[in-house]
């Protein structure tokens, strides 16, 4: 017989992916499943929380069509939010306050669905329940398309994003050949400080195509002296150069190379600046220097939005992870998170586990510096048979009228 559980509550906090809302529908189906009795979701996360904003997702999964729709749906279906709780010591109202909030609606389960500063929040949350004798559990869901989450192998919507990457860097080098003259592409790719998915770009080196000229991450510093002479060396032997870059590359002093421009600077609750401008940055130089056509492409939310075109084991996987925290959770674990532990590349085989989210909150994983090639501008074939795997297989989009259908939160403000 089903065990019956207390209320459930679940949200959605940092920069969206593809698949984000598989995991959501994991979080609600295996906890409905298991004997949960009301699953709440917070709009906007933690800070629509703070002002009671909640709804009962029974109200908006009502068939099996919205849960096949709700897993294909872009975005956090619950809307997001970037919201740094304050430290323990100093600020002790707040958690007060939330911890009303959940005691009246009798909550005894929460999940977060989030990246490493959504992890931040979990940690604090279990902290100060473990203090204040409060029995409610918090787990993390991990997410993020940068993939730089510490202690799992990869994070659900890494996948699809990096699909996405490659196939559409292999669109644009084709694009790039069609002008019998000099042209140069710079393509700039998400992930702030880590990589992994601007390295996804070298994907696009296949039997019928062959890759960027040049891809530049984070974690190496970068010389725009260097990258100058570079692409003139490109230009003695061909036409079209296309070259992929981070977001956040920096130069030798820490500056990232969009803050060389001319950009308003808007900076989130956790000091992240948002990044963009860099590949416009270098394509002027190229033009103003060389007068060769050039073209900058930010492939900026359409990265992590393109639901169209997921990795169907990211989808899976996605799904997994809500599943396994609220497993978890009822069996009384809190202050940890799910992790992906990979077995084996072939066949591929991957399980969940968990972890401290204390050794995950706000840490960076960046990298190895032996996944990147000697000049600094080109990934390894380890990186490829790392990422590989995670790109497989699709999950075809429910069309209507010609267009991928989504299910959408009708409570969501937009004013
Ligand atoms: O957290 C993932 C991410 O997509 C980063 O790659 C990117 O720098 C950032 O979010 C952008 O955030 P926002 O949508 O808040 O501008």
């Amino acid at each position: 017989m089903k065990e019956i559980r207390g209320n459930v509550i679940v949200g959605q906090s940092g920069g969206p992916t593809a698949v984000i809302n598989s995991s959501l529908v994991g979080v609600y189906k295996t906890a409905k499943d298991r004997g949960a009795n009301i699953v709440y979701g917070m709009l906007h996360g933690i800070q629509g929380l703070l002002e009671n904003r909640v709804v009962d997702l029974s109200g908006h999964i009502k068939s099996d069509l919205d849960i096949e729709l709700l897993k294909r749906t872009p975005s956090s279906y619950l809307g997001s939010c970037r919201y740094k709780l304050p430290e323990i010591q100093e600020d002790q109202e707040i958690y007060k306050k939330i911890f009303k909030i959940l005691d009246d609606m009798e909550i005894e389960y929460f999940f977060y669905i989030g990246g490493n500063d959504s992890m931040d929040t979990i940690k604090k949350l279990s902290d100060y329940s473990i203090l204040n004798g409060s029995r409610i559990r918090f787990m993390g869901v991990p997410k993020t398309i940068d993939n730089d989450l510490a202690a799992t192998d990869h994070t659900p919507g890494y996948g699809s994003a990096a699909k996405y990457i490659g196939s559409i860097t292999k669109e644009v080098i084709r694009d790039g050949l069609v002008y019998d003259q000099q042209s140069v592409t710079m393509i700039e790719i998400m992930g702030r400080n880590a990589g992994w998915l601007t390295g996804a770009a070298a994907l696009a080196k296949c039997e019928d195509c062959e890759g960027p000229d040049m891809i530049f991450l984070p974690e190496i510093p970068f010389n725009i002296e260097d990258f100058m002479k570079k692409v003139a060396k490109l230009h003695e032997r061909k036409k079209s150069v296309v070259v992929a870059i981070s977001e956040g590359i920096r130069v030798e002093d820490g500056r990232y190379v969009c803050e060389l421009t001319d950009n308003v600077d808007y900076v989130d609750a956790f000091g992240h600046r948002q990044l963009t401008g860099a590949a416009r940055f270098l394509a002027g130089r190229i033009a103003r220097d060389t007068g060769c056509k050039t073209r900058a492409i930010e492939f900026s939310s359409l990265q992590r939005c393109a639901s169209h075109m997921v990795s169907r084991v990211d989808i899976t996987e996605a799904y997994q992870v809500g599943g396994a925290a609220v497993k978890a959770a009822f069996e009384g674990e809190t202050g940890k998170m799910v992790i992906l532990k990979r077995i084996s590349d072939d066949p591929y085989i991957c399980v969940t586990d968990i972890y401290d989210v204390h050794k995950i909150a706000n840490i960076e994983k960046k990298v190895p510096r032996e996944w990147i090639n000697e000049e600094g501008d080109y990934v390894t074939e380890a990186f490829l048979s790392y990422i590989r795997p995670l790109i497989q297989a699709e999950l075809t989009p429910i069309m209507a009228d010609g267009l991928p259908r989504h299910l959408y939160c009708q409570d969501h403000r937009n004013e």
